[in-house]
């Protein structure tokens, strides 16, 4: 079997964009890159303490990095170094990073990014992800702004995530679909796995941290309720399967089918969920995928966003089981006035 890697897939896939220059395969090659590096260090998490690098200071003398920070300075570093983007949002940033360079002046693009998705997850060896929205910019000139992050999820050019798992994955969509492609370490290059990914319409899985249950809205613990009945004809009791990464999550309930939900509390009344570097990057692969991303009552692509680190609350997943949630939702919306 002929094998076809990502940087080839790129260079074919441009063709479907006539005006395209390459910067944007340029951006995703680069995106790839830095999630090799990134699968590198994931994958040598547990042996920190024995390497003797959890101290302050690591043999090459630098001071050893969580993975988190160590995951957006590897994605910054690329993003600088490729030239290709003029402004960066990070999860792990208050505000956005300008980039203002000799080889970035005609950048077209900004990236906004969730470099480790899961990060709770990383001491216990359960896999985590990397997030990625990209957009064009709306400013003219110079170093990008924050107006050019203030756009619609629907205005997003390409999005995707990489997992870092029993193997590494790089998922993304350009607006024509879904592709997957897995780390072949022993070459290292990621190779297309999952050529037009497609999610179930349907599914038995449903993830939700059901500890926050008592501060769910009535239509959530009504759908979860609806979850665990017994139903022949639906397939019932469903399975419910939360990992805790979100990556990880949706990354198997697209395969599998599924719904993912993570809905306002009491203690987050927005939700948890950022809306810019997670709910709309996930949003796009899903819809790209066939199924359906909403906040509960409108499309998560479609909400207005005012704040680099706003928060929403998310319902994702296989279309009809997100339909039947947010009936649930639409129902029980009086019970929480
Ligand atoms: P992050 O590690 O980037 O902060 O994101 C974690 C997110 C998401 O990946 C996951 O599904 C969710 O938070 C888990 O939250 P709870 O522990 O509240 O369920
Ligand atoms: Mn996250
Ligand atoms: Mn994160």
């Amino acid at each position: 079997m002929k094998v076809k890697t990502l940087g080839q897939f790129i260079i074919e896939k441009q063709s479907d964009f006539p005006y395209a220059k390459g910067e944007l395969s340029r951006l995703l090659r680069d995106i790839g890159i830095a999630g090799k590096i990134v699968n590198r260090e994931v994958s040598k998490a547990g042996l920190v303490e024995i390497l003797g690098e959890t101290g302050e200071v690591n043999v090459q003398g630098e001071k050893v990095k969580k993975l988190d920070v160590f995951a957006n300075e590897q994605f910054i570093a690329a993003f600088k170094a490729g030239g290709e983007v003029c402004a960066i949002a990070s999860e792990e940033n208050d505000d956005i990073i300008p980039i203002d360079s000799e080889i970035s002046k005609n950048a077209k693009y900004v990236v906004a990014m969730d470099p480790l998705d899961g990060s709770s997850n990383i001491d216990v060896n359960v896999s985590v992800g990397t997030i990625f929205s990209i957009y064009r910019r709306t400013s003219l000139s110079g170093a990008g702004t924050i107006n050019d992050f203030m756009q619609r999820g629907t205005e997003q050019v390409a999005a995707g995530y990489i997992i870092y798992g029993s193997s590494c994955m790089l998922v993304y969509t350009t607006g024509k679909g879904v592709n997957g492609f897995t780390l072949d370490p022993s070459i290292g290059e990621f190779c297309l796995s999952h050529p037009n990914m497609r999610t179930p319409q349907n599914g038995n899985v449903y993830s939700v941290n059901e500890g926050n249950y008592l501060h769910f809205p009535t239509g959530v613990k009504k759908y979860i309720k609806y979850c665990q009945e017994e139903d022949k004809a639906t397939n019932r009791p469903f399975s419910s399967r939360y990992i805790g990464s979100g990556v990880a999550d949706i990354h198997r309930n697209l395969i599998t089918g599924g719904i993912y939900i993570y809905p306002t509390t009491t203690k987050s009344p927005k939700g948890k969920l950022r809306l810019l570097y997670e709910c709309n990057p996930l949003a796009f692969i899903l819809e790209q995928a066939g199924g359906i991303a909403s906040n509960g009552n409108k499309r998560i692509m479609e909400l207005d966003i005012t704040e680099l680190h706003q928060r929403t609350p998310l319902f994702l997943g296989s279309s009809e089981m997100v339909k039947v949630a947010l009936d649930f939702m639409e129902k029980y919306k009086e019970a929480e006035v």
